[in-house]
C-alpha cells in the first residue's frame, strides 16, 4: 500500500495548476448516458474516482477513452444491460447517478445502493422520491434499487427536495431532461457542480433554467446530442492549496480557478492574516511570517463554507493564535481527521458536530492515517507545516480526489514523496 512521507518546514513558493472538479466530472460522465451521441470531457482531471465511474460507464456497453490529455470522450450507443452492480457502486456513492439516466432511457434499470467515504449514513431517499415524482417505480430488493419508468417514459413533475442535496438535485436535473413535459425543481441545492452540469446538458439540447438558484425548472426533450464539454475548475483543490500555503506560509498563484466558487474560504483566510488575490484566472496566496490568527466557520450549503473544505481548515487552525470554534452541519461524524491531527501535536476537542481548536506554535511530524478523501488531505497539510517526518497512511482516499499531489507541491518547493510498496 502506498504512503506519502513528508518532511516538513518548508515555505511553498510559484505556481499550480488546478485540475477540472471531481464532483462536477462525475456527474457529467453519468450525464453522457443520456445520450447515443458521442460526449467529449475537456480539462477532465486525472483521478482514481473518474476512472472508476468510466469502468462503470464501460460495463454497462458505452465506448470509454481517457486521454490524450486532460480528456475523457464517452459514447453510449446503446446500453447493453441497464444494471450496476454492488462491485462498482459500493466503492463510489456518485455511481449511483447512474440510475435515472437508465431509466430515463432504458425504461427500467437495476442498480446497487451506494458506499462511498465513511462520514455518515449518507442515504438515497431524495433521489428516490425525486425519482418518484417523474413517475418512475421504485423497488428495494436485497441491497438493489429496481427503478421502472411508466409505459411512455417518464413524465415531468414537481420535486420539493427535503434538504438541498447536491447529489438529489443533479440526479433529478439531469434525469428530467428526458421526461415529457416540465420538471420543477424546489429547495434546489445551488452548488457551482450543478450549474455546470446544467449548462453541459444545455449544450446536449436540453432546457433548462435556474441552475444554480433554488429553483430549477427543466423542458424534457425527446432525445439529447452529443458535446465537447470543459469541466469546470476544482474549487475544492483549489482551496486546499489555499489553506496548504496559508499553513506553511510563501507565496503561490494558484492557476486556472473561479475565484467566485470560493468566496466564503477567502473571507475566513483574510480574516486568518492570509492574502488572497484574484488575478484574472489566477489567485494569488500569500502568507509571511506572521501567525495566523484563529476563525470560527460554520460549514453550510454552497455560497457558505464547504463541508469539503472543513478538514483542511481544521489543520489550519491547529497553528493558529487563539481558539477556533468549527461547526460541521452538513454530514454527521465528519471529524475523523481530529484524533488524527491530534496526533502531530495539535489541541482539539470535539463534542458532537462542534469542535474547539485551540491553536499550537509548532506542530511535530509523526505516522498518520487517512480515514477519507478531505480527512487525508487535512493531513498532507498538517505535515507540510509540521516539524519533521509524517507519514500519510492509507492514501488511496487522496488518489480519488486529488491529481498529482505530490507533484503539485514539489513544484513548489514542499518536500514530499510517495513510496509504493
Ligand atoms: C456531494 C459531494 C461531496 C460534498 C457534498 C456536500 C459529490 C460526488 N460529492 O455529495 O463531496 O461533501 O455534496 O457539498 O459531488 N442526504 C439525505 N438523503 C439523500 C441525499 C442526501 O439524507 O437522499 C443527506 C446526506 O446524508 C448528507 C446531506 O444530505 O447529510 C448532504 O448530502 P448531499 O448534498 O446529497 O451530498 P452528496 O451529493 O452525497
Amino acid at each position: 500500500m502506498d504512503r506519502i512521507l513528508i518532511e516538513g518546514g518548508h515555505r511553498l513558493n510559484g505556481s499550480i495548476s488546478i485540475s477540472g472538479a471531481k464532483n462536477s466530472a462525475l456527474k457529467l460522465q453519468a450525464a453522457a448516458l443520456l445520450t447515443d451521441q458521442p460526449v467529449e470531457l475537456t480539462n477532465m482531471p486525472r483521478l482514481a474516482d473518474t476512472r472508476f465511474l468510466a469502468h462503470l460507464l464501460a460495463r454497462l456497453g458505452a465506448e470509454v477513452e481517457e486521454g490524450p490529455g486532460p480528456r475523457m470522450s464517452i459514447h453510449a450507443g446503446r446500453i447493453d444491460e441497464a444494471y450496476a452492480p454492488y462491485d462498482l457502486v459500493r466503492k463510489m456513492r456518485a455511481s449511483f447517478n447512474v440510475l435515472g439516466p437508465l431509466v430515463a432511457r432504458e425504461g427500467q434499470a437495476r442498480v446497487s445502493l451506494p458506499g462511498g467515504c465513511a462520514i455518515g449514513a449518507r442515504p438515497v431517499d431524495l433521489h428516490l422520491k425525486a425519482l418518484e415524482a417523474l413517475g418512475a417505480q421504485i423497488e428495494l430488493s436485497e441491497g438493489y434499487v429496481e427503478a421502472k419508468a411508466p409505459q411512455g417514459g417518464l413524465v415531468g413533475g414537481e420535486i420539493e427536495l427535503a434538504f438541498a442535496s447536491v447529489g438529489a438535485t443533479e440526479h433529478a436535473m439531469m434525469t428530467a431532461t428526458l421526461a415529457r413535459g416540465e420538471t420543477v425543481i424546489d429547495n434546489a441545492a445551488r452548488e457551482p457542480e450543478i450549474a455546470d452540469l446544467a449548462e453541459c446538458l444545455v449544450a446536449m439540447g436540453a432546457q433548462i433554467e435556474g441552475a444554480g438558484t433554488s429553483t430549477i425548472r427543466i423542458q424534457g426533450q425527446a432525445r439529447l446530442g452529443g458535446v465537447s464539454y470543459p469541466v469546470v475548475p476544482d474549487r475544492i483543490e483549489t482551496g486546499t492549496y489555499a489553506m496548504a500555503v496559508a499553513a506553511t506560509g510563501g507565496d503561490v498563484v494558484l492557476t486556472q480557478v473561479r475565484y467566485d466558487h470560493n468566496k466564503a474560504l477567502w473571507r475566513a483566510l483574510n480574516e486568518a492574516g492570509v492574502t488572497v488575490t484574484q488575478e484574472g484566472e489566477n489567485v494569488r496566496i500569500t502568507r509571511n511570517g506572521s501567525r495566523l490568527t484563529a476563525v470560527d466557520i460554520e460549514t453550510q450549503p454552497f455560497p457558505g463554507f464547504a463541508t469539503d473544505l472543513q478538514a483542511q481548515f481544521m489543520a489550519l487552525m491547529s497553528l493558529a493564535e487563539g481558539a477556533s470554534v468549527i461547526r460541521e452541519t452538513i454530514f454527521e461524524n465528519r471529524f475523523m481527521h481530529a484524533p488524527e491531527l491530534t496526533r502531530l501535536g495539535a489541541d482539539i476537542t470535539v463534542n458532537g458536530n462542534e469542535a474547539v481548536v485551540r491553536g499550537v506554535p509548532t506542530l511535530r511530524g509523526a505516522p498518520v492515517m487517512a480515514t477519507d478523501l478531505r480527512a487525508s488531505v487535512s493531513l498532507v497539510i498538517a505535515g507540510l507545516a509540521a516539524e519533521g517526518q509524517t507519514e500519510v497512511n492509507r492514501v488511496y482516499h487522496l488518489d480519488r480526489g486529488f491529481e498529482r499531489l505530490e507533484a503539485k507541491l514539489a513544484g513548489c518547493g514542499a518536500r514530499i514523496e510517495r513510496k509504493s510498496e
